[in-house]
């Protein structure tokens, strides 16, 4: 029995590891460390209905603890994804999850019936983006705008529906909730804080957007406090992210309640994290004398 066989209700991996959309591009710019059907699924860069440049740069800074980002869901649009992407993505053996982004209700029901087609493993829909002007944040703080896009998605597709939330909100739980309503399957999360950096020589912000989403290993205690809230409060399975850069923080969050991971900053540190978490997960479970690693999920409640 494959320990880490990984069943989130309707959707399938074959271990609970995945990378961050975002931080893996659609998985070609990191073919050459690792054999990509190694990992459980590829959640690819944010897509959306047309081209997008993205914000000017600056784009991207390190702090003092992790990254600020305000790349703007800079992508090629849904026809340059399904045409020149999905058709190689699809053949790595791994779940290709669609990261999708609009700045409509109706944008989300297009991007969901435009990927409805093979070689699509499901759909990560992005309510949270800190770094688009229209859409992206307000979709994801107001709990009825969130419920509006899920049965958008749901209606528009019967590919599993993870909808990803913000943690720039007062109650992540009634968020969390609202999306499981709306017909969510899965639920991911966390998506970037929003944060600054100033540089004190030009005195000015750093980021040419002035703001940016907050990422990286000092944002694990918020995103693991959030889904700790969240397992409690709704049915469906949830994919964790934040920091996590090991095994043993791959284990707090499944611990929390998470059903499966996500690395995201940790990527641009070592491309390996992903690959060295999933062994990692397999000596902890013999270890342990465990004979799935979901006899973890959500342990810390008990
Ligand atoms: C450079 C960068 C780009 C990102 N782009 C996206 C995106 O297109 N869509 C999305 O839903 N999340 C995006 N994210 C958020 C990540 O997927 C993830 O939710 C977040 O960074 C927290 O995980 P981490 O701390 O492991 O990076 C991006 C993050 C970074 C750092």
């Amino acid at each position: 029995m494959n320990k880490l066989e990984c069943i989130l209700g309707n959707f399938k991996m074959k271990n609970p590891v995945t990378v961050a959309s975002g931080t893996f591009g659609s998985g070609k710019e990191f073919k050459d460390f690792y054999d990509l059907a190694l990992l459980g699924g590829i959640m690819v860069k944010g897509t959306t209905p047309e081209k997008k440049v993205g914000n000017k740069p600056q784009r991207l800074v390190e702090t003092s603890g992790g990254i600020i980002n305000s790349i703007g869901l800079a992508n090629g649009g849904v026809d340059d994804f399904i045409k020149n992407i999905l058709p190689e993505a699809r053949n790595y053996g791994t779940e290709i999850i669609v990261n999708i982004s609009g700045s409509s209700i109706d944008d989300y029901g297009y991007m969901a019936e435009r990927l409805s087609i093979e070689g699509v493993s499901a759909l990560e829909v992005n309510i949270s983006c800190p770094n688009v002007k229209e859409g992206g944040i307000t979709f994801g703080t107001d709990p009825q705008m969130a419920y509006e896009v899920a049965k958008m998605v749901k209606k528009n597709t019967s590919k599993p529906i993870i909808m990803k939330l913000s943690p720039n909100v007062s109650n992540i739980a009634i968020m969390a909730q609202a999306v499981e309503s709306g017909g969510a399957d899965i639920i991911s999360m966390i998506n970037t804080l929003i944060g600054m950096a100033i540089d004190i020589e030009k005195q000015k912000p750093v980021i040419n957007n002035i703001i940016g989403g907050y990422s990286g290993p000092p944002i694990k205690p918020v995103a693991l406090r959030m889904v700790y809230e969240v397992y409690k409060a709704v049915n469906i399975p949830i994919i964790g992210m934040g920091g996590i850069m090991n095994t043993n923080d791959a284990l707090e969050f499944i611990m929390a309640g998470a059903s499966a991971i996500s690395v995201g900053t940790g990527n641009f540190v070592d491309p390996y994290i992903p690959i060295n978490i999933i062994k990692g997960l397999e000596a902890f479970l013999d270890k342990k004398g465990l004979t799935s690693y979901t006899q973890i999920i959500g342990i810390a409640h008990k």
